[in-house]
């Protein structure tokens, strides 16, 4: 079976490229990983990326200042390198719509509640579980879905429930809800790459 060309999107820690990482080093993922690209110089998930020798890429404003051309910078990456599934993980930028149409139903995203709950534009980060506790629901979870041209809104592909406990605050929320974030991505990956997870046709 021909390996999967996986490429990564992050912004900030990178624990779920990590994770997806680590399961390809142990055999659990056939896939090979051809490129990171992070908005963030500075961010670890940059330093991971360099230290498991991925190739690496900073684009952000920083580097292109027009968001058309930034589009063109990251597409341009994805294809040169053969990607054939995007994982975005913990990237806090929009996709622009060349990279979108051009990974049609090909860029996964997680999100670190049960969507469509607790989603949308500036519901990221500790926000999520904020609103979640404030909300007073016992159950949040994690989903992976495809994205589309809105916030946390393409086709669900997987969900998992986390238990939200009485004395949770945000911070003890967040620590269990990214563990079972760092499982599901990964079984997700592996579902795709066995079939089990059809893609939509691009
Ligand atoms: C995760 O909670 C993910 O759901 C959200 O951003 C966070 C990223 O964490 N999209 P990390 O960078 O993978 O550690």
């Amino acid at each position: 079976m021909e390996k999967l060309n996986i490429a990564f999107l992050a912004s900030h820690g990178g624990s779920n490229m990590q994770s997806i990482i680590d399961a390809v080093k142990r055999g659990q993922l056939a896939a090979n990983l051809v490129a990171v690209i992070c908005n963030n110089s500075g961010s670890k998930a940059l330093a991971r990326a360099k230290s498991e020798n991925i190739p690496s890429y900073h684009i952000s404003n920083l580097t292109h200042s027009d968001p058309n051309e930034m589009d063109t910078a990251i597409v341009d990456i994805l294809i040169k390198s053969r990607t054939d599934l995007v994982i975005l993980a913990g990237y806090m930028k929009k996709i622009g719509d060349k990279t979108l149409h051009a990974f049609k139903n090909r860029i996964l995203n997680i999100h670190p509640a049960l969507l469509p709950k607790f989603g949308g534009k500036g519901m990221f980060g500790k926000r999520v579980h904020e609103a979640v506790l404030k909300s007073g629901d016992p159950v949040t979870g994690v989903t992976i879905h495809l994205i589309d041209e809105k916030y946390d809104n393409g086709p669900i592909l997987a969900q998992e429930k986390v238990t939200v406990l009485e004395n949770d605050t945000v911070d003890s929320l967040a620590e269990r809800v990214l563990k079972k974030e760092h499982t599901l991505y990964v079984e997700t990956i592996a579902r795709i790459i066995s079939g089990e997870i059809l893609l939509p046709k691009t």
